[in-house]
């Protein structure tokens, strides 16, 4: 049995044949980085255009690769929330062709779920239940997740995702896009306590927010009156080490934040199990703190590897589980954008 399942939500334009034992014949992701580089940040329109370009050329390079003919697939997965309206509704475009042309079920699939699978692919077994967390660059979230088809949402950032923060702190400083690695190369060098920064909502429950965290890094760089423009020349003035102690004591806070709420998740549900997922995870302080936390509390700690953790669509295996529970999609499914919160996700014909 092969499943196809494509991947359009953000920047990155992905497909992968996953069989029922999750062996991946083929998959490929076209990042769209190059494009978005110049402007510091994903551009919606230009990636909605981009995936149009390129999903059926990535559809067929992974058929090929996969050695597959598209009549030997049995289901196509698709992720169908959250994400960019445009970049979602071309992979479901695609999609719902595809199963109406093969005549195979199709199966919407939610990306954030998807991440937080990419830990049981990568653990090659059980990984549920566990707590979810997703800390990537358009989403900050937490779920309690009872099994691969039943996932509660514990919190989120109600503003920034902590990627987004990471870029956008980056750009403040006039360090290179994608900013997560950036800030991570300048912060090395630098001090995490010469700056006071904000550990925002710690203790506040699970939700999540760093606008004013970013906010305060803007502040340091220059004063509250201050215009974009000012602020950018004042970057232009700092010294090498005083990005390199900004950056290490703005990466510093995030980190905590995003290793105390670990912490208050594992606490609050009493689940023994951490599953990591999106391309914050790459971050290794963030990594060796969250290591370190989960160790002390005896909580088995699983990270997706680099290339399960940024979007690729190797991760849609997840809908391997709602196949087997034979759990499909209607036709007439719409993308959702925004963060399915659990009434929403239950009145749809959505994965819960
Ligand atoms: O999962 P992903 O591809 O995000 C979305 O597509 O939503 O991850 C990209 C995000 C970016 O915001 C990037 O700055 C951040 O992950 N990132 C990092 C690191 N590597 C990537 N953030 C902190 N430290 C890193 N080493
Ligand atoms: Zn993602």
């Amino acid at each position: 049995m092969l499943l196809l399942a494509l991947e359009t939500t953000c920047d990155e334009t992905a497909a992968a044949v996953i069989d029922e034992e999750l062996r991946v014949l083929g998959a490929v992701v076209a990042s769209q980085e190059p494009l978005h580089q110049q402007f510091g940040g994903v551009v919606p329109e230009l990636a909605s255009r981009a995936h149009m370009q390129r999903i059926l050329p990535v559809i067929d390079q992974t058929l090929r690769k996969a050695q597959v003919r598209p009549d030997q697939l049995d289901a196509v997965a698709v992720a169908v929330t959250p994400g960019l309206a445009g970049s979602l509704l071309v992979g479901l475009a695609a999609a719902k062709a595809l199963a109406v042309a093969l005549d195979v079920p199709l199966v919407g699939i939610n990306h954030l779920h998807a991440h937080v699978y990419a830990c049981r692919l990568a653990a090659g077994r059980e990984v549920f239940p566990c707590v979810g967390y997703i800390v990537s660059g358009g989403h900050t979230c937490l779920y309690h997740c009872r099994s691969a088809t039943q996932f509660e949402l514990l919190g989120a950032t109600i503003d920034d995702a902590a990627g987004e923060a990471f870029d956008k702190v980056a750009s403040m400083l006039g360090l290179p896009f994608p900013g997560g690695p950036a800030i991570q190369r300048a912060a090395e060098e630098g001090d995490p306590r010469a700056y006071r920064f904000p550990r925002p909502m710690l203790g506040q429950g699970l939700d999540f927010s760093f606008s004013g965290l970013k906010t305060a890094v803007r502040y340091a760089i220059g004063s509250p009156g201050q215009g974009i423009d000012q602020i950018a020349e004042a970057a232009r003035r700092l010294t090498p080490q005083q990005v390199a102690d900004l950056a290490a004591s703005f990466q510093q806070a995030v980190v905590d934040v995003l290793v105390q709420k670990a912490v208050a998740a594992v606490e609050q549900t009493g689940l023994k199990r951490l599953c990591v997922g999106g391309g914050v995870a790459a971050n290794r302080p963030f990594r060796q703190q969250l290591e370190q936390a989960m160790a002390q509390r005896n909580v088995e700690l699983i990270v997706a590897p680099l290339a399960l953790c940024t979007d690729n669509a190797v991760m849609g295996a997840i809908a391997w589980e709602y196949l087997r529970a034979g759990k499909t999609t209607p036709l007439d499914v719409d993308v959702s954008p925004g963060l399915l919160r659990r009434k929403e996700s239950g009145s749809t014909n959505l994965p819960p």
